[in-house]
């Protein structure tokens, strides 16, 4: 099965101390950091922006995913390049011509996602598979950590691995994100997904990222 890669999102890290909590991860092993932008529009939540993206692109030497929940990502997908994102990933519903906001984000040198909510059926993806590095499937609706995992998403993520290894896409991230924890992480990978997304399953003020990670990395063995 593929490695399985672990991005954690800081949406439940410590805002205050972001810096250290963001580096806390990495040092346990974090592969990528998922920084989740949220406009109050696209989501019915407001998060972080630009300066934040910039402060931690200085703090951390990680990939930064930048996972913009937000309407017309394309605003600002060259801002959240110049602010260090290496990483973008921009939502299939928020954008009415997805085809060139991922152009634009390649052109860039960054790669590129198209997230996917829980109602949206996977066909919205067969035009733009051959442009994009990730899908990400959003296993809760979007805006808030802490949610419950809605258990349909692990058949759609196997769907969409069949569906990838049919049509040749076999370096295709499949990135799942939304109330995945070390209980449920094995049946996820099992079904496909080889990149994670945990934000209150990582960050907890309760106990250390680093025990968090390797509680995940336990489940995954
Ligand atoms: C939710 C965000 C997720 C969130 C995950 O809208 O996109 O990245 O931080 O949080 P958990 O892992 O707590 O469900």
């Amino acid at each position: 099965n593929r490695d399985v890669l672990l991005a954690p999102s800081i949406l439940s890290a410590d805002f205050a101390n972001l810096g250290r909590d963001a580096n806390a991860a990495v040092a346990a092993g974090a592969d990528w950091l998922q920084i989740d932008v949220m406009d109050g529009v696209f989501v019915p939540n407001i998060s972080v922006g630009l300066p934040v993206v910039a402060s931690l692109r200085k703090a951390v030497n990680t990939t930064l995913d930048c996972h913009l929940m937000i309407v017309q990502p394309e605003r600002y997908v060259a801002d959240f390049a110049k602010a260090g994102a290496n990483h973008i990933t921009v939502h299939a519903e928020a954008t009415t011509h997805l085809h060139r906001t991922i152009q634009q984000i390649k052109q860039l040198g960054l790669t590129a996602g198209v997230a996917l909510n829980p109602a949206t059926p996977l066909g919205v993806l067969d035009e733009i598979l051959p442009y994009i590095d990730l899908v990400l499937i959003m296993s809760v609706n979007p805006g808030f950590g802490g949610q419950e995992y809605i258990q349909t998403s692990t058949a759609k993520i196997a769907r969409l691995r069949h569906l990838l290894d049919a049509h040749g896409y076999p370096d295709m991230h499949i990135q799942v994100d939304g109330g995945v924890s070390a209980r449920n992480v094995a049946e996820i990978a099992a079904a496909g997904a080889n990149n994670i997304v945990a934000g209150s399953a990582i960050f907890t003020p309760q106990r250390p990222a680093a025990e968090m990670i390797e509680l995940m990395r336990a489940a995954l063995r």
